[in-house]
């Protein structure tokens, strides 16, 4: 068995050989297709593709080439959120993966270009006639639904709305958990629960990864609030202290550090046991979920 180091590494190898090739299909490389690539490609953890990727593991499915690239399309898209919410209208970020933010690299115009046609090219790779041709397009189209849920009005934008809303107020927790669940708990789960269907998985298998997936999404964003309050800028790839610069409703703010930390833990926890009765190898699961908690970038 490798240990997880050796294993993130291998599937963001997977994952960035993958994003290479879709970025080389374009004939032709203008500002627009500069600054996705300049995005894309400026070292993000890979997280969300390699917990899809990890999910077919764990319901003992085959990685083909399209279901490589549907993890490809939830980091294109989770890229092009980045994008957008440094943007000045939003959190106003000027660093983001160790890098100028898109913004700042090109312009304000061409980030939100940039974002929006990321945005599209994932659903492009999902819906493409490529994608249908080895799985039952039923499976595909539930995939997409899963995603366009996860991604939309009812899942990470509403979350990012609430944050803007919500940024100098003093929210309940219960208004926090939804927003933190929204904005980035809702693409996280949907990564997961997408590998388990892709892979095959049963009823219940998908059942506990959705479980999974909605504790370890929540922590999540818990641990990226913990950061923004005591992670080494250096080692995150973006600055830190901007949640309370900015007024932001975080974890920290409303409960402070150890109650988070007890809260994230406890999340842990809560992701652990969904997975107790699966009947498959939920060893990566188990460590990935431990290491999001753990995690300094
Ligand atoms: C940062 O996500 C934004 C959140 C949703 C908390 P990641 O911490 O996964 O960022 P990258 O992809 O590694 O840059
Ligand atoms: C990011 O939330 C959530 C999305 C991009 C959807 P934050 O604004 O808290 O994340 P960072 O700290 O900028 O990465
Ligand atoms: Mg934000
Ligand atoms: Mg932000």
């Amino acid at each position: 068995m490798m240990d997880l180091k050796a294993y993130l590494e291998d599937k963001r190898q997977i994952i960035n050989t993958a994003l290479k090739k879709i970025l080389n299909r374009f004939t032709h490389h203008d500002r627009l297709i500069q600054a996705m690539t300049y995005s894309l490609m400026a070292g993000g953890k890979r997280i969300r593709p390699i917990l899809c990727l990890s999910a077919v593991d764990a319901v003992g499915g085959q990685y083909t080439d399209n279901i490589i690239n549907a993890a490809c399309a939830i980091e294109i898209i989770h890229t092009y959120s980045l994008i957008h919410d440094d943007l000045p209208a939003m959190d106003n970020d000027r660093l983001r993966r160790g890098k100028p933010t898109c913004h700042v690299q090109f312009d304000e115009a061409t980030a939100i270009l940039a974002g929006d046609a990321l945005l599209t090219l994932a659903f492009d790779l999902l819906s493409s006639a490529e994608a249908s041709k080895s799985e039952p397009a039923a499976k595909w189209l539930r995939v997409i639904h899963i995603m366009t849920t996860a991604a939309g009005h009812k899942g990470m934008i509403e979350g990012q709305m609430l944050d803007i809303l919500n940024e100098g107020e003093s929210v309940s927790l219960d208004k926090l958990k939804t927003m933190h669940a929204l904005k980035t708990g809702a693409l996280i789960e949907a990564s997961v629960v997408s590998g388990g269907i892709l892979g095959g998985g049963n009823d219940n298998q998908i059942d506990a990864l959705m479980q999974y997936g909605k504790n370890i999404g929540l922590a999540f964003q818990v641990v990226d609030d913990i950061l923004n309050v005591e992670g080494d800028p250096l080692i995150l790839g973006k600055d830190t202290g901007t949640d309370a610069a900015r007024n932001k409703s975080t974890y920290p703010a409303l409960m402070g550090i150890e109650a988070s930390k007890r809260f994230a833990a406890e999340l842990l926890n809560n992701a652990l046991q969904a997975l107790g009765h699966f009947d498959k190898n939920t060893i990566y699961l188990r460590e990935i979920a431990a290491y999001i908690i753990s995690r300094k970038k």
